[in-house]
């Protein structure tokens, strides 16, 4: 017997989520209705949301989750079809999980009864942003988005706030402006604007944006969307690939099952790169770069459509799931669009970052650098996010896909896993019986899979892939020669370095080379400070990076000159950072710029504090021991 023989195979029953206060397991959710009513002069949503359920099992009570919600009324439709009040009580907070919504009703087992919420927002909501018209960009209309993924949906609306149950919706929406919501839009009159999911969704994708937006075209059964004034550059930067994305990743799976995919880009205070809500992508304006060079985030997000979105975790402990099979359909989309050395490249990046992101947490790389993660004692899933289950997650299928012999072997496996869990959630152990199950004559091979220490131990994974480096080379020699004339005490670096070196590289090159260059920071006997004569010649020479419009780029180049004590770089990093929301950048500018100089890093955060994203916000705070 294998060790995954003895440790999952014969467990069956799943791990309730930790992170929700609901008793979700009671029930199964028919459908949802979902009404919202956008109050912009309050910076508050009233609504009312119906559930259609049924009880699993004899039950007193219905709880759900809330966070910082007020509760108007809570009635039950009962089977002759009456609305009767029922009693309800708001249990004490649990950060970070919210209060309880304890509503008393009796249902015994197999009965359906809809239950029936009024509520509205507060000020202290985490899921979403207002914005006043002035800090839009257009300065026409004020603006709203959320963001519910991971436990935020329970400060939009009372739910069964875990990926463990799913639901249908109708979504209906009153606003003073133009609304955009994670469903099919089946019809608006009157500033009431309507939307229909008719696929099962975890209350985390449910999602909502309003304020005065704009479409165009950017493929057969795509738009984007954003505010009139950049329209045009973001119908550039994505209409040359939507379709393409689309058509590469439906032969790799299955067809694409929601029918419209499009894109919102969202003011540059979204907190992430995107956000794969159904049918519409939130996505941040960094990646209208010009250059067509950040379209990745989209075939990420597009990939969720399978993984994560029809196919789903059962919760955060297995957010790996989620996001290191979207990061491997990604990379297959790259494979297919451009050939095997572009997914190698990208995976070489990837595992760069896995090593930057375990080696940055330090005491708590512990806890969060396992695969599978402990949520158990009631920790905040934000703060268990990182790189890990992107990366780590990518590297565990990626070494399945060797194990049982290489992409032709492993491809009927793509549809059939994501055939059989459709509309479901599933744990990990569910996935690895079906990988034995699918793969049952190659089980040897399987088995020769560490997978204790890929599931459970900190750090990084312990198999080293050797990826292909064809494409990462001239980025590898380029910082090799840097670090080489540096350590040699060379002075004269304008002869040996030119603007040249670096015009031709992509985006994504220009990325591994500023990484390498950075990584020789973590050696003990260099440090970039104890060189200011290299890091200005190298300021002289390759300043196309001071105005590149590529945040990827951009960032990097930044905390480099930072990291390396260039005070002239200080307001540079500083400023910058009170023009994007992206956790991604800001969490490591702050990072970076606190290293050189803390007084520094806290002026400009306390500058900036109110443009953030309230998660981006928290978590910054907390980054910097401000909390
Ligand atoms: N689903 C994530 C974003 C997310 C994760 C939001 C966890 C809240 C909690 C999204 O698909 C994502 O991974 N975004 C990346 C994009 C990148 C990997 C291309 C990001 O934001 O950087
Ligand atoms: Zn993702």
């Amino acid at each position: 017997m294998s060790s995954i023989d003895k440790k999952f195979g014969l467990e069956k029953s799943k791990n309730p989520d930790p992170t929700t206060l609901s008793n979700y397991v009671n029930f199964t959710v028919k459908n949802t209705d979902l009404n919202l009513h956008v109050c912009f002069q309050e910076q508050v949503v009233e609504g009312v949301v119906v559930f259609e359920l049924v009880a699993r099992q004899d039950t007193e009570e219905a709880i759900l989750d809330t966070s910082f919600l007020n509760i108007h009324e809570v009635s039950v439709v009962n089977s002759q079809n009456e609305l009767v009040k029922v009693k309800y009580h708001v249990g004490e907070r649990r950060d970070p999980l919210g209060s309880p919504l304890k509503i008393k009703y009796s249902a015994t087992r197999d009965t359906s009864f809809k239950l029936r919420i009024a509520f509205s927002t507060t000020e202290k909501c985490t899921a979403l942003q207002f914005m006043s018209k002035e800090s839009t960009d257009g300065k026409i209309a004020p603006y709203m988005f959320s963001q519910c993924q991971a436990n935020h949906a329970r400060s939009l609306f009372p739910c069964f706030d875990t990926p463990a149950v799913k639901s249908t919706y109708n979504m209906t929406v009153k606003s003073p402006y133009p609304v955009l919501m994670s469903g099919r839009h089946v019809g608006s009159e009157e500033g009431v604007y309507r939307f229909y999911q008719p696929v099962p969704i975890p209350s985390y994708l449910v999602a909502i944006a309003s304020g005065n937006l704009t479409s165009a075209r950017i493929g057969v059964r795509s738009h984007i969307y954003c505010e009139p004034e950049k329209i045009d550059a973001c119908q550039y930067e994505f209409e040359n690939d939507m379709e393409r994305f689309l058509e590469a990743i439906e032969a790799i799976v299955f067809r694409y099952q929601w029918d419209q995919y499009d894109v919102l880009v969202l003011p540059s205070s979204f907190p992430y790169g995107g956000m794969e809500n159904p049918n519409i992508t939130f996505a941040t304006p960094t990646i209208i770069s010009g250059d067509r060079e950040n379209i990745d985030v989209i075939a990420h997000e597009l990939a969720h459509s399978w993984s994560g979105n029809l196919v789903t975790n059962y919760s955060w402990e297995h957010f790996w799931l989620n996001e290191g099979w979207t990061v491997y359909l990604e990379r297959r989309i790259q494979d297919y669009l451009h050939g095997e050395p572009t997914r190698q490249f990208s995976a070489i990046i990837g595992w760069s970052d896995l090593e930057n992101s375990i080696s940055s947490m330090g005491e708590s790389a512990e806890k969060y650098s396992t695969l599978v993660q402990d949520l158990s004692d009631g920790s905040d899933p934000d703060d268990s996010f990182s790189t890990v289950p992107y990366e780590k997650g990518f590297n565990l299928l990626y070494l399945i896909e060797k194990v049982v012999g290489g992409k032709e072997s492993f491809d009927p496996f793509i549809p059939y896993y994501f055939g059989k869990f459709k509309h479901q959630s599933l744990d990990t152990y569910e996935f690895i019986d079906t990988l034995y199950d699918f793969f049952k004559d190659k089980k040897e091979k399987l088995d020769s899979i560490d997978w204790d220490t890929w599931l459970y131990k900190p750090g990084m994974p312990p198999v080293n892939p050797k990826f292909d480096t064809t494409l990462a080379d001239q980025c590898y020699d380029l910082a090799n020669r840097w670090y080489h004339a540096v350590v040699n005490g060379r002075k004269d670096f304008g002869n040996h370095f030119f603007p040249n070196d670096v015009k031709e590289f992509t985006s994504s090159q220009s990325v591994v080379f500023l990484e390498t260059m950075l990584s020789y920071d973590q050696r003990r006997e260099f440090k970039w400070f104890y060189h200011p004569e290299a890091l200005n010649a190298l300021s002289n020479i390759y300043s196309d990076y001071s105005v590149t419009l590529n945040a990827e780029v951009l960032s990097r180049w930044l905390i480099l000159h930072v990291t390396g004590h260039n005070e002239s770089y200080y307001d540079k990093l500083g400023d910058w950072l009170g023009t994007v929301g992206r956790m991604k950048f800001v969490r490591r500018g702050y990072l970076a710029l606190q290293k050189a100089d803390k007084e520094k890093a806290v002026f400009y955060f306390k500058k900036f504090e109110n443009f953030y994203h309230p998660i981006c916000r928290q978590l910054v705070k907390k980054d910097l021991n401000l909390s």
